[in-house]
């Protein structure tokens, strides 16, 4: 399998409401960007991954990783003030021109290797994949003073996870457009469907979360503890 793997990590968190970066808060007593590292342990995708960072933490992480996996060859490189362009940092120190990128928030520690493997496969096959949801809750679109404009049809509506997958060339390519073009999103299938990709959708799990608040924390401290993580 040629897949790269790329780890936005830079995020300061502060919804979280700690003075360190949320990648390295600790989960049942290690940093939660660890916990993610290990669900791309048995697809080989550790080895190489690219690990992108607040500025200025650069040894903090690098020391934690080298703990969790030693011998295993991670970049870790500072990342962007915006999720984009910590994405396009990783991108570029990717040496290689070919195979997949596979990028995957550090903040969703629960992944499970079987899902990252179908959208490795559906990028493949498609040229670009992401991880979603369908949506529970019914989704109000309100106008900027709080009033309801519109409820789009449920049925077709997903909430986006990672990990996002993506041709090489292709990310590359769309990337470089939405720089030139001073565009900016906040996930990278977006991007790459803005710029004429077809991107599938793989079905995840609600348990593939975002840890953004301390309750999150405090759920996903819950998961470990009774063994359903
Ligand atoms: O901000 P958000 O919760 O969408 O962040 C999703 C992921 O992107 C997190 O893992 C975070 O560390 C990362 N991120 C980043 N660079 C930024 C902002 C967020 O790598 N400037």
């Amino acid at each position: 399998m040629n897949a790269h793997l790329l780890v936005p990590a830079a995020g300061l968190g502060k919804r979280l409401l700690r003075s360190e970066p949320k990648a390295l808060v600790l989960l049942a007593g290690e940093p939660l960007l660890i916990h993610t590292l290990r669900r791309f342990a048995p697809l080989g995708l550790v080895h190489n991954a690219i690990v992108m960072v607040p500025l200025h933490h650069e040894s903090t992480f690098r020391a934690a990783i080298d703990r969790a996996f030693p011998g295993a060859h991670v970049q870790v490189c500072p990342g962007g003030a915006e999720r984009q362009q910590s994405v396009a940092r990783g991108l570029d120190a990717i040496a290689s021109d070919h195979g997949v990128v596979v990028i995957h928030d550090a903040a969703r520690p629960f992944v499970d290797p079987e899902t990252i493997r179908e959208a490795i496969r559906e990028a493949e096959c498609h040229g670009a994949a992401t991880v979603a949801t369908p949506c529970a809750d019914t989704i109000l679109q309100a106008t900027q003073d709080h009033f309801l404009e519109d409820t789009p049809d449920r049925s077709r509506l997903w909430a986006c996870q990672t990990p996002q997958v993506f041709q090489m060339d292709l990310l590359r390519e769309a990337h470089r457009l939405a720089a030139k073009e001073g565009r900016a999103y906040t996930d990278d299938a977006t991007l790459v469907l803005r710029h004429g990709a077809k991107v599938r959708i793989v079905a995840g799990s609600p348990k593939n979360f975002k840890v953004t608040t301390p309750e999150d924390l405090r759920y996903a401290e819950f998961l470990i503890k009774e063994g359903s993580a």
